[in-house]
């Protein structure tokens, strides 16, 4: 569904990402591990089109995006819900709901997609007037996750979704991936949580410094001794 072939890319004509291949078959939940630094968020945002490549190419669905603005693959249905979760505070869950599906192709789609939503996450019904930034840490991620979901996303990438939230919200946060992923959706779960990733992803990349270190099977990336020496930068 979604293919990067030697993509490099970076800041100010310095590039981070050095020839990154990767590839998300539909319906999969793939991982992309790293510790911090190591370049996921880049990584992400090539693909969301907020950062522009200096090489290599982007293929979703069969058409090359390489060069597509981001606009347009939301409206293709790559959708990221950002690190940090992002949330517009002052708007209510119901505003930050209807913005997320606001591109043409999800827009009739709404009131069936708020519906689904709603019954995904009963909290943020009971909130639905309050504005965003009154919520927890972990409503607000799944408010950013909802959001996500309003776009119609074909494919959904999600930002560390599990930072900064307690235990019990971060256990609910990946039950609703399983649920997704049982639903059918292709995910990005980009995460520095090694071993939660590693038993919700079918395969997972670690990212080291801008390249790709390890892949594979989660089994077979969390055998690898390479795996834990990305994360220690050895
Ligand atoms: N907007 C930016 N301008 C310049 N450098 C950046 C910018 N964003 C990130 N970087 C640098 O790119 C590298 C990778 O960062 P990032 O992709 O955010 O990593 P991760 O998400 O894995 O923590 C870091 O060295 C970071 O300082
Ligand atoms: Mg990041």
């Amino acid at each position: 569904m979604l293919e990067v072939e030697g993509l490099v890319a970076g800041y100010a004509g310095t590039p981070i990402l050095r020839d990154i291949s990767l590839r998300l078959d539909r319906g999969e939940t793939v991982g992309l591990l790293g510790a911090n630094n190591a370049g996921k968020t880049t990584l992400i945002n090539s693909l969301s089109g907020i950062v522009t490549p200096m090489a290599g190419r982007i293929i979703f669905d069969g058409r090359d995006v390489t060069r597509a603005t981001p606009m347009q693959r939301v409206e293709m249905g790559i959708i990221q819900v950002p690190e940090g979760r992002l949330v517009f505070p002052e708007m209510s869950v119901r505003e930050n709901l209807l913005l997320g599906g606001f591109c043409d192709r999800a827009r009739p789609l709404r009131p069936r997609q708020m519906e689904k939503v709603l019954a995904l996450f009963p909290r943020l019904k009971e909130r639905l007037s309050q504005p965003a930034g009154t919520l927890s840490g972990g409503e607000q991620q799944m408010l950013a996750i909802g959001r996500g979901l309003m776009a119609e996303a074909r494919v959904l990438m999600l930002d560390e979704p599990s930072l900064g939230l307690s235990p019990l919200f971060v256990q609910y946060i990946f039950g609703i991936v399983d649920q997704l992923h049982k639903d059918g959706l292709t995910m990005l779960l980009v995460e520095q949580n090694l071993n939660l990733t590693l038993r919700h992803a079918q395969r997972c990349y670690v990212l080291e410094r801008g390249h790709i270190a390890v892949e594979g099977a989660a089994e077979v990336v969390k055998n690898d001794p390479r795996t834990r020496q990305a994360y220690l930068g050895l």
